[in-house]
């Protein structure tokens, strides 16, 4: 790679941020199976190659967000239904320890900040949490499941290609976040999508045309300098 190079893909790594507030503007069907085309050469074990991603758009994706929206109002109604919503594997410790607590508290009122949601406005909080599951009015949803059989492992390897999806997709003027929040609601998605029994539901991807003039877009995360996460062992 020439250093002009270097630069197309260290800037489409570092230009990534979670986008949450998109245009209606549609995407191309050949667009998404481009960026699929190149987010599949991700690494993985054994070259098991564990994803399966559902792509949502038009009717589903209307019909995906209403019955998740629902749910996600009745469960804000009825905590007690939160059994019923359960993630099939934890994404976050059930105990929090710092410094992960102090950057997850950061970076949620930081987000809270530029939305004008103060402490205690929880009726703001829920519509910001509801935003998810309409997708952040992105028009593309993609949905990553697994099959049950595989272990750890394949998480991970659905993780470097969820990366090398934002990314392709990104280098294509295109935006993405990617959610977690949807997992609660793996029966729903899951029997949306049509989806088999043996298979779980992993994350999903928004995936369209950030709205420029959203202040939502404007949030840009820190990173720790590499000294505080880099050992050199030699
Ligand atoms: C696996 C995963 C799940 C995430 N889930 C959500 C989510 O449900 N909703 C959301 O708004 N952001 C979600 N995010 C976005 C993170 O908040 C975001 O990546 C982090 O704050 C760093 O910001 P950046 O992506 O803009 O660099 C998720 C990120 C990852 C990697």
């Amino acid at each position: 790679m020439n250093m002009d190079q270097v630069r197309y893909v260290d800037d489409a790594i570092t230009s990534r941020h979670s986008v949450r507030a998109f245009l209606n503007t549609p995407v191309d069907t050949q667009t998404i199976k481009d960026i699929l085309s190149v987010a599949c050469r991700a690494p993985s074990g054994t070259n098991t190659q564990p994803w399966k991603v559902y792509v949502v758009t038009g009717k589903k994706r209307t019909e995906m967000i209403d019955r998740v929206c629902t749910a996600q109002l009745e469960l804000y109604q009825k905590p007690e239904l939160s059994e019923q919503y359960k993630e099939t594997f934890a994404y976050y410790p059930e105990t929090w320890i710092s410094p992960f607590i102090d950057r997850r508290r950061e970076n949620g009122w930081g987000l809270y900040g530029l939305l004008q949601i103060q402490k205690g406005e929880k009726e703001k909080m829920a519509a910001q949490q509801l935003r998810n599951f309409q997708l952040f009015d992105a028009p593309v949803a993609l949905y990553f499941t697994v099959n049950k059989i595989m272990g750890i492992g394949a998480k991970m390897d659905i993780s470097m290609m969820l990366q090398n999806v934002m990314i392709a997709a990104k280098a294509r003027g295109l935006d993405t976040c990617p959610q977690a929040a949807w997992n609660h609601f793996h029966p729903i998605v899951l029997d949306v999508l049509g989806a088999p029994d043996d298979e779980d539901l992993v994350c999903t991807i928004a995936l369209g045309y950030a709205d420029p003039d959203h202040i939502v877009n404007t949030f840009i995360t820190p990173r720790e300098p590499i000294e505080n996460f880099t050992v050199f062992v030699e």
